[in-house]
């Protein structure tokens, strides 16, 4: 039997959230539910964060109220403090994730802290989610280049896993926030980042500003990486992290495992209508990033 390899759909939280346009609450929830249909075991689609840094998900607890939720799909929020922890509870969401950044630079424009400040922020959403039996994901953003501090190391990276591991994360997702990696690159941080962690416990999220997402997926099975997030039809950018583009298509991630010989278990014409129904969402491509 082929080697699983599971896609953790991010479209309708990484994809949407950059979006200038106010999607309307009963288009995002069609698209969820188009996803539904598709297979994943986990769908981000909402985010507990302020509205004035990101108006576009305001209406995540809409998004949680009005779904149909398919039976064994984990439904994900973002949570990056107490406040979005208690909203994100009170809306349903089935797990929640903290994100922080292996750069200052990044760490200041996206969440308004320093690392260190970030992570004491973190302790105790992770501490209430585990109190609450929710399980809680860690990101880590700029995991090879950030846009204000340049070139990451890769033992910043390490350290920072090793504090959410700390924490009581089952699994940290690497990001590549700004599409950059290289091979080379994900092979030193995946490096570093292995002497902590083992790779089960670890997702690659690579965005595809320079068209190397799928070769950098490629590197990260190598190392063992079974898990990807990505967006269906490509969607995405972060608002803080200028010249992001999209995150790798779920579509194209999925086709170039299926030819490696893995299993996705992903219906692949379930995926083709989200990917035409996300981009029917997103008319112009790259607005605001
Ligand atoms: P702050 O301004 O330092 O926080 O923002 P504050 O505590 O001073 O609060 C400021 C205002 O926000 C207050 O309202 C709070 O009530 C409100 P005011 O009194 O001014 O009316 N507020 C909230 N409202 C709703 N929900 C909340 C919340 N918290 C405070 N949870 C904060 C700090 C973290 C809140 C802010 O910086 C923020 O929301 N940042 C989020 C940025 C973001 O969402 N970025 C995109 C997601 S990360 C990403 O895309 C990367 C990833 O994909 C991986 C990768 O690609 O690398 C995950
Ligand atoms: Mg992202």
């Amino acid at each position: 039997m082929a080697d699983r390899v599971e896609i953790f759909e991010v479209g309708p939280r990484d994809g949407l959230q950059n979006e200038k346009r106010d999607i309307p609450v009963a288009d995002k929830i069609a698209l969820v539910d188009c996803l539904s249909r598709a297979g994943f075991d986990r769908i981000e689609c909402a985010s507990f964060v302020s509205p004035k840094w990101v108006p576009q998900m305001a209406g995540s607890a809409e998004v949680l109220a009005g779904i149909s939720r398919a039976k064994g799909v984990r439904y994900a929020a973002l949570t990056p403090n107490m406040r979005g922890f208690e909203d994100a509870v009170k809306a349903g969401a089935d797990e929640v994730a903290i994100f922080g950044s292996a750069s200052e630079g990044f760490s200041k424009a996206n969440i308004n802290a320093s690392i260190a400040e970030s992570l004491e922020r973190f302790a105790p959403v992770a501490r209430a989610a585990m109190e609450e039996g929710l399980p809680v994901r860690g990101y880590i953003s700029c995991v090879t280049d950030c846009p204000y501090d340049g070139a990451t190391p890769p033992g910043a990276v390490a350290r920072v896993a090793a504090a959410l591991r700390e924490m009581g994360c089952y699994e940290i997702s690497l990001g590549d926030t700004i599409g950059q990696a290289t091979p080379e690159s994900i092979a030193s941080m995946l490096d570093a980042v292995l002497e902590e962690l083992p790779a089960a416990r670890l997702a690659g999220h690579y965005h595809d500003t320079a068209g190397r997402a799928l070769d950098n997926i490629e590197v990260s099975l190598d190392r063992g990486l079974r898990v990807f997030d990505a967006a269906v039809g490509g969607l995405g950018g972060c608002p803080y992290a200028p010249g992001a583009a999209g995150n790798v298509a779920t579509e194209a991630v999925h086709d170039r495992l299926v030819t490696l010989g893995y299993e996705t278990g992903l219906d692949r014409e379930v995926l083709v209508a989200a990917a035409e129904m996300a981009r029917a969402m997103r008319p112009v491509r790259g607005a605001g990033s």
